[in-house]
């Protein structure tokens, strides 16, 4: 069953019924400014860090689930009516409702009582605000007079501390209104200098600034006692809970429309002209009006709207493609390559599953989404990775985790995820073969963010590449610390106290348990090191890496393989984790994917059984399951993988990162057609048809689709903040269409599904626009390319200054 449709013209899911299964929901913002918005308007908005810089409150966990947004209140004066056109809070039957998610905006429209209501919230490119762009249009036969009301509820900025220290808050809450303009300025008579405003482009016939005079006791948001009275109150109080209400009241003759512009923004003054006048303590308003002023403009507002539109059109004109597979399209043109931009933009910190106050950015997690976004943001990749490599250990290890708005290490969660500092070689070696700016590995930058400890960057990357040398176990393997890219797998953590968190108790010295996956990506980054080396000349050093990653690919072979797949790990006892002699959790994914694609045992035909395996034990028609058979009970040992229930997260679901890695493998040995399978049984939209079951958004990956194990097999939760769409993003374009950047060139390695006769590609690299076709004309995999009507050995393009490059791949 599906809840809507996609428009590919419009580069945008249409909802059409507003109980999707779960709130369906888009981003807004690109910089600074961002706010989530579900398809009946829910959501919050917060600028840079959605913990300490939050503007409106949302209270996860609420009953009903998605209720504190955006809303709009309309009301028929003369009968009393009212409604919300977003469908949430009032929940009353629309007619024609649509939500409309866009690229960086949300159209939401409806129809009742005879007025049409349309509502595009977006972020201006640059700006610190959001946009509700409202149209009425009475389609009665009546002239209608109305009440309209905007509300949102603001946060006191901290919204950890928001949510619980209400013996302060509920004193602290200030408000300014002058005109139209409602002003949040909590704590500003002390230590902060910025404020949030909620604007309106027309003149007021009330508002409301404290929750309680609007809600009236004991009510909730589906029936203010102002809106269903009528009557605004102008509360102005200070503390208790500060909203933001506008009232607005205007007559609607039959056919007539009427533009109403509301904005929701972030300011901050400079701490010496925070008050007007001076010795006041009123907003000093001089250098906020004039943007409130411009944006209450609705021709600035169309241009604003327009510009966001170019912005998107350039980011994705990078990489469009024309396949015979829909879903691939739509995919690879605009919703994946969207959702890379935004988890670049918040890793793992704020969606309907991250609450914002958790964490911060991962360090493997932001080196893995750089890979989906480089070829569309390369500036502020380089500045991702050299922020990354700024948080480095001076032992080469890495910080988990770092802060977004400080940029430092984060000391409460520490560091020993030995995979961490590999996935720093991985992202910047993507980084240089798309951009070849070597200039980058000369960018001196410090430990630990500590000053005087500036090193290139070339020299960190030797430093992750050393970190794993200097923990090897006793199998030869890299020791795994804390857990591996599987943070759940905590083979030191022996934790048997309730509440502990497995993420920062060691229990044991970690001098035993070693992963195999650490030995695939030590692996795959010591050989990138060597090419990257061997380009600067060091001669002597990449042949070092080289044979650093063949001994590693070596021992895994002989220390890392089963008999029939490659094992996970050892544990603290050495014992096997991963391997047909263990009762629960024989085979996992990871190793299969990751050791094929750095190469280990390829040629000895060990990838290809073991990628046989993963298709009879772990393959489903919902995705590949991380691992079989599932833990049933909890095992110290092994810590929170045992954790969960069978099916459902680490413990044997579709961990939906890990199936590219599968559909990598697949295409580096040829195998097209199941590469490509492998990909839609994943892909969003080619589950739309299945909404009812898998639940989250048809437009973006999720974290999970529970396994079969589970009782919810097919069903998909954490949709949006995953490394899967990076990988996703990869495993396609690079692997299976074969566009794949390298360090002298553009590679063309495409393996065509048998039941494709070919596709096309636009592909922007390094100054160059390459029109890219390639062609069945038989069976097999050898490829044939021409260039410019000139064949070419192999299946690299060198690098030119022409501005086109016109190529045709030929296979069979
Ligand atoms: C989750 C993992 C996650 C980890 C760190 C665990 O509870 O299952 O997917 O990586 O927490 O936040
Ligand atoms: C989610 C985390 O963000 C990521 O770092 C980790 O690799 C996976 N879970 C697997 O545990």
């Amino acid at each position: 069953m599906r809840y809507g449709y996609f428009d590919d013209q419009n580069r945008e899911y249409v909802i059409t019924q507003p109980d999707t299964p779960l709130p369906w929901i888009n981003y807004l913002g690109m910089a600074d400014y961002f706010g989530l918005i579900s398809n009946t308007a829910g959501g919050y908005s917060f600028f840079q860090d959605a913990r300490l810089r939050r503007l409106t409150r949302y209270r996860y966990n609420n009953v009903p689930s998605d209720i504190g947004g955006r809303y709009l209140y309309l009301r028929d004066d003369k009968d009393g009516t009212f409604w919300s056109p977003t469908w949430m809070p009032t929940r009353h039957p629309l007619e024609d409702y649509s939500c409309r998610h866009g690229m960086g905006y949300s159209r939401i429209g409806s129809t009742f009582h005879g007025i049409r209501a349309d509502i595009n919230y977006f972020v201006p490119p640059n700006e610190t605000l959001e946009i509700w762009d409202l149209t009425l249009e009475n389609q009665s036969e009546e002239t209608l007079t109305l009440s309209a009301f905007s509300c949102v509820e603001f946060c006191l900025w901290d919204a950890l501390d928001d949510a619980t220290n209400f013996q302060r808050n509920l004193s602290i809450g200030e408000l300014e209104v002058e005109g139209s303009v409602i002003y949040h300025k909590t704590e500003y008579r002390e230590r902060r200098n910025h404020f949030a405003y909620f604007a309106c482009s027309e003149p007021l016939a009330g508002y409301e600034t404290q929750r309680e005079s609007f809600l009236g006791p004991y009510r909730g948001w589906e029936s203010p006692q102002v809106v269903e009275s009528g009557h605004s109150t102008n509360s102005l109080k200070t503390g208790w809970s500060p909203v933001g209400v506008h009232h607005l009241r205007f007559i609607l003759a039959p056919g007539e429309k009427k533009q109403v512009i509301f904005l929701l923004g972030y300011h901050e003054n400079l701490p010496d002209e925070k008050f007007s006048p001076r010795g006041s303590q009123t907003i000093n308003k001089r250098t906020v009006e004039p943007v409130i002023q411009a944006y209450l403009d609705p021709q600035r507002v169309d241009e604003a709207f327009q510009a966001l539109l170019g912005v998107w059109d350039e980011l994705l004109g990078v990489i469009q493609v024309h396949t015979p597979d829909e879903h691939v399209d739509r995919m690879v043109n605009i919703w994946n390559a969207y959702q890379c931009m935004v988890t670049f933009n918040l890793s793992r910190s704020a969606s309907y599953f991250e609450s914002g106050i958790g964490r911060g950015m991962g360090f493997r997690d932001s080196n893995q989404d750089l890979l989906g976004f480089i070829h569309m943001v390369p500036d502020r990749a380089r500045q991702r990775i050299l922020d990354l490599a700024s948080t480095q250990l001076e032992n080469g290890g890495a910080f988990h985790q770092y802060q977004p708005l400080t940029k430092r290490g984060n000391d409460s969660i520490g560091s020993n995820f030995n995979d961490d500092p590999l996935w720093l070689v991985l992202s910047a070696a993507a980084y240089l073969k798309e951009t070849a700016d070597w200039d980058i590995l000369k960018e001196r930058i410090p430990f630990e963010n500590k000053p005087g400890t500036e090193a290139s960057l070339l020299d960190h990357l030797r430093r992750s590449i050393q970190y794993v040398i200097d923990n090897i176990g006793p199998h030869g393997l890299p020791l795994i610390g804390r857990a591996d890219w599987n943070d759940c797998l905590n083979l030191n953590t022996f934790s048997h106290n309730p509440g502990e968190s497995f993420q920062t108790t060691t229990n044991r010295d970690g001098k035993v348990a070693e992963s195999v996956v650490i030995a695939a990506l030590f692996t795959m980054a010591a050989m990138e090191l060597s090419q990257i080396t061997h380009r600067l000349g060091m001669r002597e050093e990449s042949e070092r890496l080289s044979g650093l990653a063949d001994g590693m690919a070596a021992t895994t072979r002989r220390y890392g393989w089963d008999g029939g797949w490659f094992l996970r790990a050892y544990d603290h006892f050495g014992q096997p984790v991963g391997s047909k002699s263990c009762e629960e959790g024989k085979i996992y994914i990871e190793p299969q994917g990751l050791c094929t694609m750095a190469g280990i045992g390829v040629s000895e035909r060990l990838a290809e059984t073991a990628l046989k395996a993963v298709e009879r034990h772990l393959a489903t028609e919902h995705g590949i399951m991380l691992l079989q058979p599932p833990y049933q009970s909890y095992h110290l040992h092994l810590g929170e993988i045992s954790s969960y229930p069978p099916g459902f997260k680490e413990n044997a679901s579709v961990f939906c990162h890990t199936n590219p890695w599968i559909m990598i493998a697949e295409a580096m040995l040829g195998a097209g057609d199941r590469a490509l399978d492998y990909y839609l049984r994943i892909n969003p939209s080619y589950r739309e048809i299945m909404s009812d079951l898998h639940r989250c958004e048809p437009y973006v990956y999720a974290q999970m689709i529970a396994g079969k194990d589970s009782d919810a097999f097919g069903e998909a939760k954490n949709a949006w903040l995953t490394g899967t769409a990076a990988w996703n993003f990869v495993a396609i374009t690079q692997w299976i269409l074969g566009i794949r950047p390298d360090f002298d060139g553009l590679r063309l390695e495409p393996v065509l599904p048998d039941k494709w006769e070919g596709f096309s590609v636009v592909r922007k690299f390094r100054g160059s626009t390459y029109h890219i076709t390639v062609r069945r004309k038989g069976r097999g995999n050898e490829l044939t390319l021409m260039v410019n009507g000139q064949p070419v050995e192999g299946t690299l393009i060198p690098v030119t200054e022409a501005e086109q490059v016109d190529v045709e791949v030929t296979i069979g």
